[in-house]
This record gives structure tokens, C-alpha cells and sequence, in this order.
């Protein structure tokens, strides 16, 4: 079996002081856990001061963007360089948050997978269908280009993890089903060993949407889903551990 991964996105929140309060108590809450990897994901300014204090444990430090140059005039954006200066090890592209806001493209977040593995950062790539795709009965063909053309070009799939994010289930507190994530993360699985073969092994393929410490259970539960990307219930460092625990409990026992 993989080794689980369950990341929290803490997406725009928390202050350096509560974000490496949080990490803190994360860490501590931890120390324990066997099998698997704790991700967080702070806002960028909190990135190193989470670091002094989650480095050297088996927490792990994740940026939530970059961008796909190494430097120069693009204010505002942060190269992968400078979030792997920083601390981290991961990197989540191609949110949906900023696929709807910022107007990120397949094709700019295959750029950013690109340059992620080019400078050693390892990416989260996120796909997943809004209610409307869903309702047209597309989901299979909205997930399967998201990830063909996320990875267009990717032969080397070493250290890719994918998080199937339904839209409608992001902090609605809709989960998807676990026979609904299920079967997605089954169709995932499948994409990934026509394009990779045997090496498509590796990657992990979690469900982000509305997990709580008590849905974590049934959806870590099933076959295909590797572990969780969370965002609400990260933000609180007693709720998220026991989406920790509970997912060790299911994928590694
Ligand atoms: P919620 O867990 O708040 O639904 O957010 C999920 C998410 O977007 C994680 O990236």
C-alpha cells in the first residue's frame, strides 16, 4: 500500500503567531503517527517561521501556489525556488480556489508542475468537477483532461501526489460520498496507469471536500483514497489530528 498523506491547505489564514502555534501543536499532537506524511500548507509569510519549528519532525512544509519562473518582473508571485528556500517540500498547484480566482489554466499549472519537479519541490496537483459538470454527467471527462493535460509532457512521476477535489464538496460541508470519491479516485487510478504504467504505482491520489474527523474513517477506508487534503478542519489543531489518526488507522494497520 502507498503511505498515506493528509495535508492541510490552510489557505488564507492564521497569523505567523497562530500558524506556528498551530504547527507547534501539530507537531507535538503527532509525534507518534507512523506511516505516512503530515503536510501543511501556511500562507507565505508564515512559510519559515512554520519551518523553524516543524523541521527535523515528520511534519512537512508545503507552499499553496508558485509560480513557473525562477525570478525577475512578475510582481507579486513567488518562484519554487524561493518556496523550497523557505522550507518547503511540497507545493499545491492548480487549487480550484485559484483556478475560479486567479484564473489558472491547465495549461499554467502544468508549467507549475513542471517547474515544481524541475527545482525539487514535490506538487499536489488538484483536479475535480463543479456541481453543474456533475449534474451533466461529465466528471470522468472534466477529471480525466485535468489530469492529462496537468501532466502533459511528465515523464519522471516521482514524488507527484493528485487530490481529487470535488468543487461542490469544498467547505459546503458536502462530502462526497465515499462510493462517490471512490469512484472517481478508481477512474483516477486507472488515467494515471494508461499514461505511466507500472510507475503510476507511486503516486497518491487523495479526496479533499468537507473532511472531518468524522467522515476521515469510512473515505480513508476505501481502496483508492490515499489520505486527504483538507482545509477547514486543518485550521484547529485537535480536529485535524484526529483526521490524522484516523486516516493511520485505515491505510496503516
Ligand atoms: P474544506 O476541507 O474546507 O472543504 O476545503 C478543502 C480544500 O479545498 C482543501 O484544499
Amino acid at each position: 500500500m502507498r503511505p498515506w498523506m493528509v495535508a492541510g491547505n490552510w489557505k488564507m489564514n492564521k497569523t505567523i503567531g497562530e500558524a506556528v502555534e498551530l504547527a507547534r501543536a501539530i507537531k507535538e499532537g503527532t509525534a507518534e503517527v507512523k506511516g505516512g506524511e503530515i503536510v501543511v500548507a501556511p500562507v507565505f509569510t508564515a512559510l519559515s517561521s512554520v519551518y523553524g519549528v516543524i523541521k527535523g519532525s515528520q511534519v512537512r512544509l508545503a507552499a499553496q501556489n508558485i509560480y513557473f519562473e525562477e525570478k525577475g518582473a512578475f510582481t507579486g508571485e513567488v518562484a519554487p525556488g524561493m518556496a523550497k528556500d523557505a522550507g518547503c517540500e511540497y507545493v499545491i498547484i492548480g487549487h480550484s480556489e485559484r483556478r475560479k480566482y486567479f484564473h489558472e489554466t491547465d495549461a499554467s499549472v502544468n508549467a507549475k508542475v513542471k517547474k515544481a519537479l524541475e527545482t525539487g519541490l514535490k506538487p499536489i496537483l488538484c483536479v475535480g468537477e463543479t456541481e453543474e459538470e456533475r449534474e451533466q454527467g461529465v466528471t470522468e471527462f472534466v477529471v480525466g483532461l485535468q489530469i492529462r493535460r496537468g501532466l502533459h509532457a511528465i515523464e519522471n512521476v516521482d514524488g507527484i501526489t493528485i487530490a481529487y477535489e470535488p468543487v461542490w464538496a469544498i467547505g459546503t460541508g458536502k462530502n462526497a460520498t465515499p462510493d462517490q470519491a471512490q469512484e472517481v479516485h478508481s477512474f483516477i487510478r486507472s488515467e494515471l496507469d494508461k499514461l505511466y504504467g507500472p510507475k503510476a504505482g507511486s503516486l497518491r491520489v487523495l479526496y479533499g471536500g468537507s473532511v472531518t474527523a468524522d467522515n476521515i474513517g469510512d473515505l480513508a477506508a476505501m481502496n483508492d483514497i490515499d489520505g486527504a487534503l483538507v482545509g477547514g478542519a486543518s485550521l484547529k489543531s485537535e480536529t485535524f489530528i484526529s483526521i490524522i489518526t484516523g486516516t493511520a488507522k485505515k491505510r496503516w494497520s
